[in-house]
């Protein structure tokens, strides 16, 4: 049966080279033209040097920048006069044309950053009275007038990188409805008291000034824009001394939110803020400042700071007066801000140093250097919600007892991230005093212990435990969770022994709040069938990466362990990477709020019909990257019925029409929201055609059509066969047919005589045809037969004279019962025998329809001369009218027998 498809595949390779080949070539697809979708047209990128002007002309947006404009003739934006935004940056325009904003009146934003933009004069803005958005960043400004007064709908300005040297855009008011002004990396190291009196008016917000070198501040130099909320001054690098005038100066705007990133202030001191205190700053970000030393009572102008952000500095010491008069502080960060270097010692946090913070909800110590957590350090946090002290680097923490956090006992703390902490231990009772915490983190530990319960002590509102990456080193037992009734997310991946859940009762036995638990990468191999029972709430397990294929297995002694029992309501399973070649029948039975499994990574081939049944709410199913080579509706239309992503890539799948089609449809038909990379599922095993070819290349058209085709070709050599066989048939048997056949005929036209000459009188009993060679035989053999009751008609003997010979055969040849050939050699070779009494006689026997015929042989002659020559076949005649004359002369009185039967017989042809 191969041979069909192999013949059908041969035409799709030579059709699909024709049709893929044109794609190779475009493979390496580069944007030549403009994209335009939903009225925006994107011409980056394309070297261009004018504006194309083919675009629809009802575009509301153009992007042409990363181009080579050197200048934007509004001519060339005639035929767009709906342009809202207008993009062209990274050019190098030289010059804004007065005439821009005529052509597009309604132009909103223009961005013109990156450009040589040198003089920008008062006309050159004249017309953009729409514009609410302006980028001149990066550019070589020279302001000439006051170009930015008709910009009354202006709300953001951006006139960042410039080499000005004065922040005074204009002196006369105006701008009225600007909110954000970027001076950023402008060359100016003076603000003036006037400088933004052009801003009197309106309604600024927020202001970057970032890296410009500051040295002097005129007092009242913020004056005119005393709605300030913002100031970012990142990168500044301004001094102490600047910093606290700056401070005075903002004193007199409602300054909420302040940022002095990057600003080298190695030391703060007691005044540094001083000019802050009766304004209102709510957000201070200091990171990054290379800080060594506060000093006390730097921040106690700050009453009203809620988030002071301090990551990133290297300061030294903490005290009780460092954070003295934060009365207001609800998040502190302090991430690498206590760092310890290669030289200087461990920093230290004293006793109570955060007992001024009585408000504080969120503390972050992250990757700090500690030198110890002393019994008061957390002293006085009577707010604190939230302790991260992940990635901190601190000896307290590796051996853990119950003093080690006893400083949080007041403390209505909810979540404790102690991520790597390098923590080795947990002693009995170490958090029992946090009645109050829902989420511990420990993950990516060394955690080296058998949990017997007692380190969740006290725990009782804990929700969430994560220990991941513990290095395989921790060992579970029964009562491991029995203090953590409430748990609802439990993660204990790469952490557990490989034995560690082969316990009964199951260690998670107590858990009936349990939602997620992750037991992954721990290379568990044995697991017990009721390891899940009772967390009836169950909705997400995670067994990658461990070694479960053997509890699946048909052959395990004592059956495969079905540990998914008792999980009823699972939403999310992962078992990639567990080296299954096997799922049993029943393992996923009843899981039918079951949305999403993965089972990429193994050694999945066949599967079992049925085995999915139960997944009729399946959305999401990964099944890359195993030995999958055929997906069949009889396992898969159930659980693909909802599918909205579906991985099922690096496969090797048989792209035959039995294993490949229904997919393929389906695929084509899915509504699904994604198949990523199904585009890549390559068919890995033959035919050729499709070989490492996406399985959507697969023509689902050569399956239909290959019911015809497949009829086509039995019938086709099934004819052929008949072909042959009646050849053969014709060859060796032919005569049969024809024989038949012309009695057939003869009998059905009506020629027949046999029954009139069933009544007739013979004359004689047989008309003996011989050669003349074999005379002799007959008169010593046939002649004595004769009697009254049996004459002979011998031609020698009884042929009349005068009558012609042929008229004689034929006239006693009728007359005769029989016809009897004396076959010889010589008989065959007598031209009168072969051709005219042979033909006569066989004309005879078929014209009358009687077995007539008896040859009798004197010597063995192959039957193919025979017919050669007398046209007959030992086939045509009855066994009993072929006689053969034996050498042996005892058997004579048996021929004659013989003989006698032969023409004695009736004459009527019964088969
Ligand atoms: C600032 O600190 C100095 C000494 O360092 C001290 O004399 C002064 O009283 C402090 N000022 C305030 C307002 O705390
Ligand atoms: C600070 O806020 C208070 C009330 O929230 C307000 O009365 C006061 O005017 C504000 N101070 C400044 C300088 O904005
Ligand atoms: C705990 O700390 C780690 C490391 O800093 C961090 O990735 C993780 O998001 C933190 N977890 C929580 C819940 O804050
Ligand atoms: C802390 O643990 C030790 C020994 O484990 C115990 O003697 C002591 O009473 C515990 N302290 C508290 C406050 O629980
Ligand atoms: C825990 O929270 C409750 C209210 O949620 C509060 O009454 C109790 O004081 C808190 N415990 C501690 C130790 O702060
Ligand atoms: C599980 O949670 C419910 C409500 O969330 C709570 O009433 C019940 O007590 C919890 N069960 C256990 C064993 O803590
Ligand atoms: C995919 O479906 C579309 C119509 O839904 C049909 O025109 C197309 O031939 C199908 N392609 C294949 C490969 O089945
Ligand atoms: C695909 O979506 C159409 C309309 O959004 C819906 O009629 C059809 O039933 C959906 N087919 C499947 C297989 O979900």
């Amino acid at each position: 049966m191969c041979s069909p498809r192999s013949l059908h595949f041969t035409w799709i390779i030579i059709v699909c080279y024709f049709l893929t080949w044109p794609h190779h070539c475009l493979a390496s697809h580069k944007k030549t033209s403009c994209n335009v979708q939903d009225g925006r047209a994107d011409c980056s990128h394309l070297s261009l040097s004018a504006i194309p002007p083919n675009l629809p002309g009802n575009i509301s947006s153009l992007d042409m920048s990363h181009n080579r404009l050197v200048g934007i003739p509004p001519a060339s934006l005639n035929p767009y006069p709906g342009l809202l935004h207008l993009d062209v940056s990274y050019n190098s325009v030289t010059k804004l044309d007065e005439h821009l904003c005529q052509t597009l009146p309604l132009l909103q934003t223009l961005n013109t950053q990156h450009n040589e933009v040198h003089l920008l004069k008062e006309e050159d803005l004249s017309h953009c009275t729409s514009l609410t958005w302006l980028n001149m960043a990066s550019n070589r400004l020279k302001l000439h007038g006051e170009p930015f007064s008709a910009l009354k709908n202006l709300k953001s300005l951006d006139v960042s990188m410039n080499k000005m040297v004065s922040a005074k855009l204009s002196s006369r008011p105006q701008l009225p409805k600007l909110v954000s002004l970027n001076l950023a990396l402008n060359d100016f190291t003076t603000l003036k008291k006037d400088d933004f009196y052009f801003l009197e008016n309106s309604a600024l917000q927020v202001l970057d000034l970032s890296s410009v070198p500051l040295k002097t501040l005129e007092p009242g130099c913020l004056k005119p824009i005393s709605g300030l909320r913002t100031l970012i001054m990142d990168g500044s690098n301004m001094g102490a001394q600047v910093l606290s005038k700056l401070c005075s100066e903002l004193s007199e705007t409602s300054i909420d939110a302040l940022s002095l990133r990057k600003n080298n202030l190695v030391t703060l001191t007691n005044s540094t803020f001083a000019g802050l205190q009766k304004g209102n700053l709510t957000f201070l970000d200091l990171s990054h400042n290379s800080m060594g030393k506060i000093l006390e009572g730097s921040f106690q102008w700050l009453t009203r700071l809620q988030t002071l952000i301090l990551a990133d500095n290297n300061i030294k010491h903490l005290t009780k007066a460092t954070f003295q008069g934060l009365k207001s502080l609800t998040k502190l960060t302090l991430t690498k801000a206590l760092a310890k270097g290669r030289t200087s010692a461990t920093p230290i946090i004293d006793d109570f140093s955060f007992q001024p913070l009585s408000t504080l909800e969120s503390l972050m110590l992250q990757q700090t250097a500690i030198r110890e957590i002393t019994a008061q350090t957390f002293t006085g946090l009577t707010s604190l919600k939230e302790l991260d002290m992940s990635w901190c680097s601190c000896i307290s923490l590796r051996d853990i007892t119950n003093k080690t956090l006893l400083s949080l006992a007041g403390s209505p703390l909810r979540k404790l991230n102690l991520t790597a902490t390098a923590m080795t231990n947990i002693n009995p009772g170490s958090f029992s005093f946090l009645t109050n915490l829902t989420n511990l983190l420990l993950d990516l530990n060394y955690l080296q212990q058998t949990l017997t319960g007692k380190e969740f002590e006290g725990l009782g509102q804990i929700q969430e435990i994560h220990m991941t990456y513990n290095h395989w080193k921790i060992q579970l037992s029964s009562t491991s969770f029995i203090n953590v009734p409430n748990l609802r997310v439990l993660t204990l991946g790469k952490s557990l022994n490989s034995n560690a859940l082969n316990l009964d009762p199951s260690p998670f036995q107590p858990l009936s709040n349990l939602t997620y638990l992750d037991l992954s990468n721990n290379n568990i191999a044995n697991i017990r069938q009721d390891m899940l029972e009772g967390l009836e709430n169950l909705k997400v397990l995670k067994l990658q990466h461990n070694n479960l294929a053997r509890l699946w297995k048909h052959a395990n002694p004592g059956g495969p362990v079905m540990f998914l029992k008792g999980a009823a309501k699972l939403m999310t399973l992962w078992l990639d990477n567990n080296g299954l070649d096997e799922i049993p029948e029943e393992a996923l039975k009843g899981l039918s709020n079951l949305r999403e499994l993965s089972l990429s990574n193994n050694l999945l081939n066949s599967l079992k019909d049925s085995v999915f049944d139960d997944l009729k709410s399946l959305r999401v199913l990964r099944l890359q990257k195993n030995l999958i080579t055929t997906v069949k509706p009889e396992v898969f239309s159930t659980p693909m019925s909802n599918l909205s992503l579906l991985v099922m890539d690096k496969n090797p799948f048989d792209c035959t029409c039995e294993s490949i089609l229904w997919f393929v449809t389906w695929l084509n038909n899915t509504n699904m929201t994604s198949v990523p990379d199904s585009a890549t599922s390559i068919c890995a095993t033959l035919p050729l055609t499709y070989f490492n070819h996406s399985i959507l290349m697969f023509d689902t058209l050569s399956c239909k059509d290959m019911t015809p085709f497949q009829a086509l070709y039995i019938l086709s050599s099934t004819a052929v066969l008949m072909l042959m066989v009646s050849a053969l048939f014709v060859r060796f048997h032919g005569w049969r047919i024809q024989f038949y056949w012309n009695i057939l005929v003869s009998r059905t036209l009506g020629f027949s005589d046999a029954s009139v000459g069933e009544g007739r009188e013979f004359q004689y009993d047989a008309y003996i045809i011989h050669a003349e060679r074999d005379s002799r035989w007959v008169e010593r053999v046939m002649v004595p037969l004769e009697n009254e009751k049996c004459r002979f008609y011998l031609e020698d003997r009884d042929a009349v004279p005068g009558v012609s010979m042929i008229e004689s055969i034929m006239e006693n040849m009728r007359r005769s019962r029989k016809i009897l050939f004396v076959v010889t050699e010589s008989l065959l070779r007598d031209p009168w025998c072969r051709r005219f009494k042979a033909h006569h006689a066989l004309h005879q026997v078929i014209e009358a329809s009687r077995d007539s015929v008896v040859l009798v042989f004197l010597q063995n002659v192959h039957d193919y001369k025979l017919s050669r020559t007398l046209f007959l076949r030992r086939g045509m005649l009855r066994p009993c009218r072929i006689l053969e004359w034996p050498e042996d002369k005892d058997r004579v009185l048996a021929f004659h027998q013989k003989l006698l039967i032969a023409l004695g017989m009736t004459n009527r042809f019964k088969e």
